[in-house]
């Protein structure tokens, strides 16, 4: 974690407030408690009391808001919907949240150029709703996709289950305007989709996680919608089976849109909530050891043969069911069921950690069995799921914060799965960042050299150190 800057402020003074006041008429400014208890938590959970809350509708407010913040050491910390899954919009050690939710206006969008401006509060599903009806796609899918922002996707490099074909937020920002601490600024990037003059730093702001400046207004790709997509879900009666099947999809020539796994104890928990298409036993975790889900897209023609390709890739792994749905009304059952895995993993025990790591895709099948084996090693509930075809495994550790020996051996499941993830060459963290719940592993997967050329990169955007203190290299 970085070091606190010895200039911040340790709390806001009379004349601060006064000139929030003037800068953030009405309820452009909080300092309620409870209100502000809000602003201070985001879905890791972990939660941190602001000094104040505002809530800037204009370019300008943000810049006076910087300019001040940066002459008077006072920390900065800018939000959206706080759906990240790490405290990245926790603030940690107090100081001004910035709720960016009141600029969404969608600028523009273009279907000749492929691209759109938007500001940085736009809702991401509102804003694919838009674009599609003038059949335009932006295909960055975080699960939390119907409350957060476009702003937040792109602070977090948010992924989500169609970066499988489609890739992450960073592959669809072109520009990035961004307000710097001091009130400088900066326009990175622009209209184009290919762009090679000077240092690339539109996306050096891309999961930056507010640490380097606040944005105002982004300018995005979008390609053309396809026709239509199709689903499979595949059950099986062993995980090696399913991991097999999902390396024949792609032996097969096949790229799925989404490409997604759950394992025995995840299609269990699911089973707890909602009637499930797969063999289950009521009292275990039945027949079912793991299940497949996957996407493909393209022109409606090629659709039906293209789901029969990936069930005869799925075929030698002999299926104990395979579900097919043509068209949204039909897929969207089954993408539910996926999307129920976060809830029905609290069936197992009331507290979790959910880990995100990401390994080579070619050890997927390692390291799955390795987080099971070091769940068992530990009894521990290890829930692995999430985005196989791209080797990003969500690792659910579930225990019961109450119990000292619990919350002990769940630390001690999240480093060996922090180590195993290194030995295979993967990434402590591959969408939902390290925030604060991370930040001490940093080290243990970037080298010095590594993170004193990122903490100069910050000292250049923030010499001050005012914009979300805590959350870094
Ligand atoms: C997901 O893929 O569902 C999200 O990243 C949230 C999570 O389950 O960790
Ligand atoms: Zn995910």
């Amino acid at each position: 974690m970085t070091q606190l800057a010895t200039s911040l402020v340790s709390g806001l003074t009379p004349a601060h407030l006064r000139f929030l006041e003037g800068l953030f008429p009405g309820e452009g400014l909080t300092v309620a408690p409870a209100e502000m208890a809000v602003y201070g938590a985001d879905s890791s959970r972990r939660a941190g009391m602001p000094w104040a809350v505002v809530r800037p509708r204009t370019e300008e407010q943000m810049v006076e808001l910087l300019r001040w913040a940066q002459a008077e050491g006072v920390p900065i910390v800018p939000r959206a919907r706080g759906t990240g899954m790490s405290g990245g919009a926790v603030p940690a050690f107090g100081g001004v949240v910035v709720s960016c939710l009141l600029m969404d206006t969608v600028l523009d969008v273009d279907s000749e150029d492929f691209c759109a401006e938007v500001e940085p509060g736009v809702v991401t599903a509102q804003f694919q709703a838009l674009v599609q009806k003038r059949k335009l796609f932006y295909p960055p899918d975080p699960a939390s996709l119907k409350i957060s922002t476009l702003g937040g996707n792109v602070a977090t490099c948010a992924g989500g289950m169609r970066a499988v074909k489609y890739g992450v937020t960073r592959d669809y920002v072109l520009g990035v305007r961004a307000v710097l601490p001091g009130g400088k600024i900066v326009n990175a990037g622009g209209r184009t989709h290919k762009n090679v003059v000077g240092l690339d730093l539109a996306r050096l702001f891309v999961g930056s996680c507010g640490t380097l400046g606040i944005f105002t207004k982004l300018t995005l790709k979008l390609l053309p919608l396809p026709e239509g997509s199709a689903t499979v879900l595949a059950a099986f009666g062993s995980l090696g089976e399913a991991l097999e099947g999902a390396r024949e999809v792609f032996r097969a020539g096949i790229l799925p849109t989404a490409m997604e796994f759950l394992d025995a104890k995840a299609c269990w928990g699911i089973g707890q909530i909602k009637d499930v298409p797969w063999p289950a036993s009521p009292d275990g975790e039945g027949a079912t050891k793991a299940v497949l889900v996957l996407k493909v897209d393209g022109s409606r023609s090629a659709l039906a043969a293209e789901l029969s390709r990936v069930e005869g890739a799925l075929a030698g792994s002999t299926p104990l069911c395979l579900l097919k749905g043509l068209g949204p009304a039909e897929e969207e059952p089954l993408w539910e069921l996926r999307r129920l895995v976060s809830p029905a993993v609290f069936r197992l025990g009331p507290d979790k950690l959910g880990e995100d790591v990401a390994v080579p895709r070619g050890r997927t099948v390692e390291a799955v069995e390795g987080f099971q084996a070091i769940g068992a090693e530990q009894g521990i509930h290890v829930v692995c799921y999430g985005h196989l075809g791209d080797g990003n495994i969500h690792v659910n550790i579930v225990y019961d914060a109450a119990d000292a020996d619990q919350r002990a051996r769940a630390k001690a499941c999240k480093e060996a799965v922090f180590r195993l993830t290194l030995s295979l060459g993967g990434t402590l963290s591959g969408e939902h960042g390290t925030g604060i719940t991370k930040g001490p592993y940093v080290p243990w997967q970037l080298g010095e050299e590594e993170r004193a050329l990122m903490a100069g990169i910050k000292g250049v955007f923030d010499p001050s150190g005012i914009l979300n203190p805590g959350k870094g290299w």
